[in-house]
């Protein structure tokens, strides 16, 4: 094993140093590594089983350690957990569960003073039913001029009992349902792309919008760096709300233009927030989740007068193979080009099967995965596709747990289940638990160092077998995943060519494979299952496998990526 070639040791709070690269004087996120923390499943100080704030900040040292520059929290807002959060009902205070605002506070000035920076989540599309607003158009019935904040229609049919059209929810099932008079009767039908307990906002309506900026001034006030929007590209719908025509939408959605996503509208928000992030100090940023059909209708969302980033859905998408990844990395880079914004990288998140499962198993299964598949195989080819990302041009995002090669949980029992979609019909992502199941930290007994007490509780069950991929587990073993993310994440830092620019020169190499220099840097990648002979192109890095350096030549081993100095 050669990944422990680099020295991983480096001063704390040494943000500055990172600025110094190639990328930092045009911003510090244009080559950040942004690592996701689910804050249910992260560390839990409390041991009532859920991860919350004062959790997270115990372990900000570690994050500090692996070598990130910046960490996006999902949601910890007061929220009913309808959708594990994703359903705010106060924006501007913190669920009881994870904590208190002091405790936000004292989280973000604790990595500030560890040089991370902090995204927090926004979740403008929809609110909570819990939401005072809501409740109160719920019951003060359809008079209320608050019903305008969110999309109230009556139904079709002679007593109104049909659906106002026949759009789908994501989560399965109608995106309508139904309220009832304050008297009893059955009411006004209301819109909710995704569960019903998330009504979406009216963003026609200027109170939402004066909602939002004013949302957005209050974290930005408490020192956030930025914002990951959900669903950024559902904000505004088409007028009159127009009938699809046809069932079975979900199999549309990325593909054709939809009357609820990607509306031109959408960019008018963007463009007000980013005002709001300038005024403030120290490049604060905006990422959109934006799914579109096309990448250049994603490169809209980060204009230079919109937003900074934009996730990059595609890559996530593509399968182990050379050639399809070349195509999909090629296609990023020069649809970001134009808009001189840079390319971002994700291979797992909350929502989507992780990345070593997904690699286990066959192409084309898509993100919402059941079965285990060659774990083997998967962790090989999860470790090789992280190195070939961090050797990208941009920006790249890591989920928890995958620098620990966690694999999904793919035989959680239904009874545990808590994703919303999986308790409605033909949802697209009903198995988004899967990836969500707390880390482990440390110890042989579950909750692994999760929680405070061995035996303790955690909501979702653990895997026996994730005390072998422990964090203390993993430290010092040279083998290890662990080791192999700091190892990269360091010598990322120290090649200023690493990350920065927009441009990759690609090499000849053998079919099945990739070669591509960026400056004084060389990576290879074989997702081949064979063993591929080529000229060594200089000295040995760090090796996703064994690496084997013989003369002037090398052997890629199966499902690997290896990082040459030249
Ligand atoms: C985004 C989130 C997902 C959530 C959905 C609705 O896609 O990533 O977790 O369920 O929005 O808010
Ligand atoms: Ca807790």
């Amino acid at each position: 094993m050669t990944q422990n070639l680099a020295d991983t040791s480096r001063p704390a709070a040494d943000a500055t140093a990172h600025e110094a690269g190639a990328g930092a004087s045009r911003g510090w996120w244009r080559d950040a590594v942004i690592y996701q923390v689910y804050p249910r499943s992260f560390a839990d100080s409390n041991g009532d089983g859920m991860g919350d704030l004062p959790g997270i900040r115990s372990r900000l040292p570690y994050l500090r350690d692996l070598g990130v520059d910046a960490v996006w929290l999902s949601p910890f807002y007061a929220s009913p957990q309808a959708d594990a959060g994703y359903d705010v009902a106060d924006y501007r205070a913190v669920d009881p569960m994870f904590g208190t605002l002091l405790d936000a506070d004292a989280l973000i000035r604790d990595a500030h003073a560890l040089g991370l920076r902090i995204i927090v989540d926004l979740v403008p599309n929809h609110s909570s039913d819990q939401h005072e607003w809501f409740q109160r158009a719920l019951r003060e019935g359809p008079a209320s001029p608050l019903r305008d904040r969110y999309h109230f229609r009556p139904g079709k049919g002679e007593n109104g009992e049909l659906p106002p059209n026949d759009w789908e929810s994501i989560f399965g099932g109608p995106a309508w349902t139904r309220s009832e008079n304050p008297d009893g009767t059955p009411g006004d039908w209301y819109l909710h792309l995704f569960a019903p307990e998330q009504p979406d906002f009216n963003w026609e309506n200027p109170a939402v919008a004066d909602e939002f900026r004013s949302i957005l001034r209050f974290w930005l006030d408490m020192g956030v760096d930025g914002f990951r929007i959900d669903v950024a590209h559902g904000l505004v719908k088409a007028p009159g709300l127009p009938d699809i025509g046809g069932g079975d939408q979900l199999k549309l959605l990325g593909n054709d233009v939809m009357p609820f996503f990607d509306q031109d509208g959408v960019h008018e928000i963007y463009r007000s927030w980013r005002k709001i992030l300038d005024e403030y100090p120290g490049q604060r940023i905006g990422v959109a989740e934006a799914w579109t059909p096309t990448v250049q209708r994603t490169a809209n969302y980060v204009r230079p007068d919109e937003l900074h980033q934009a996730f990059n859905f595609q890559y996530l998408g593509t399968s182990w193979e050379a050639a399809e990844l070349r195509g999909v990395i090629d296609l990023s880079l020069d649809s970001m080009r134009p808009v001189d914004a840079p390319t971002t990288w994700v291979l797992s998140n909350h929502d989507v099967t992780r990345h070593a499962t997904r690699f286990a198993n066959e192409p084309g299964l898509g993100t919402q995965i059941r079965t285990p598949g060659d774990r083997g195989l998967g962790l090989r080819r999860a470790r090789a596709a992280t190195l070939l990302m961090l050797a990208l041009p941009g920006s790249a995002y890591l989920y928890q747990g995958e620098e620990l090669g966690l694999p999904d949980v793919t035989d959680l029992p239904d009874e545990v289940r808590q994703d919303p979609s999986f308790f409605r019909q033909a949802g697209q992502d009903g198995y988004r638990d899967g990836c969500r199941v707390p880390i482990p930290w440390s110890g042989t007994e579950a909750p692994y160092g999760f929680g405070p007490t061995a035996g303790g509780p955690s909501w979702l069950p653990q895997p026996a077998e994730w005390a072998e991929l422990s964090v203390e587990a993993q430290t010092g073993d040279p083998t290890s995943t662990l080791e192999l993310y700091r190892s990269a994440l360091a010598v990322r830092r120290e090649q200023a060519d690493l990350g920065a620019g927009t441009e990759v020169e690609w090499l000849d190499s053998p079919a099945g494979t990739l070669a591509f220099r960026r400056g004084s840097f060389v990576c290879t990648v074989n997702t081949t299952a064979e063993p591929v002979r080529i000229p060594a192109p200089g000295r040995l890095l760090l090796s996703s496998a064994d690496a084997v350096v013989d003369g002037g030549e090398t052997v890629l081993a199966p499902d690997s990526t290896d990082w040459w100095a030249v």
